[in-house]
């Protein structure tokens, strides 16, 4: 159970900046490791090995991306902290909108999305060694002006960046605005649980309601995307059938 009610003051920020690096999530995981404190970001100007969502690697030129990494250690039971990368999408999704005017959405888990196009994502990797509390570093990868060209073939029809949604914004201030929505809404985790956070994801996510297919490691289940559960999992409603709800895999759309 989280150990709810937790008043906290606003998380002090110490933003270190490097040029280029290999992870930001790996120098972050290090530093948690030596016992560094809850309020660490590390940015970076590019990545020479990116890390993203299942074994993939996250494209990281120089001038056309934020790439940063916060560690956190959120004073919540051990099966709760993979709930903070849903915060994180919220905050990011929120953080961006704010500053541009652009509507960002979310998809499952934590993809974030202008008009249906990936602009950026969310990689949580976890620390207990350097503890307790355990650490959760909160990896965000934003395409702020990545030319389309630059894009992994792949990857390139379902991608975009905020430039080319016409939201051309530096760096700096996406970094400040994503924080400031991460402060109030790890801060409302705490003070209140899950569920407010839970139904701010729902409100966000840019399919809900709509058909996918969920592929795992040996299936690809068809539904409706009907929502996640107050463990962070997707509900899925297969035709005629019950919702079922999955910790992990990837959602495809038509
Ligand atoms: C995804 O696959 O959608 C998640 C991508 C997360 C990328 C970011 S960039 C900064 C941080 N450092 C990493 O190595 N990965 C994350």
């Amino acid at each position: 159970m989280l150990k709810s009610g937790v008043v906290m003051s606003s998380v002090r920020w110490k933003i270190e900046s490097e040029s280029e690096v290999d992870s930001t999530n790996a120098l972050v995981l290090e530093r948690a490791r030596l016992c560094a404190p809850e309020g660490l970001v590390i940015s970076a100007l590019s990545q020479t090995n990116g890390r993203g969502r299942l074994g993939r690697t996250w494209h990281s030129p120089p001038e056309s991306g934020l790439y940063f990494s916060i560690l956190l250690r959120p004073p919540v039971e051990v099966e709760q902290t993979a709930l903070m990368s849903l915060i994180a999408g919220v905050a990011a999704a929120e953080g961006l909108a704010d500053l541009t005017g652009v509507s960002v959405g979310l998809k499952w888990p934590n993809d974030l999305r202008i008009g249906g196009k990936k602009t950026g994502g969310i990689l949580c990797e976890y620390e207990k060694s350097g503890g307790p509390p355990p650490a959760v570093v909160v990896g965000v990868g934003i395409n702020l002006e990545t030319p389309p060209g630059e894009f992994p073939e792949e990857f390139r029809a379902r991608t975009t960046s905020l430039e080319e949604a016409g939201a051309a914004i530096e760096a700096d201030e996406a970094l400040g605005a994503i924080l400031e929505r991460l402060d109030y809404w790890y801060r409302e985790f705490l003070a209140n649980g899950f569920e407010p956070v839970m139904r701010r994801w729902e409100a966000l996510c840019d399919n809900l309601g709509g058909k996918i297919t969920l592929s795992t490691a040996n299936d690809a289940i068809e539904g409706k995307m009907v929502g996640i559960d107050m463990t962070g999992r997707l509900l899925l409603e297969p035709p005629g059938g019950d919702i079922r709800a999955f910790d992990s895999g990837e959602v495809l759309e038509a």
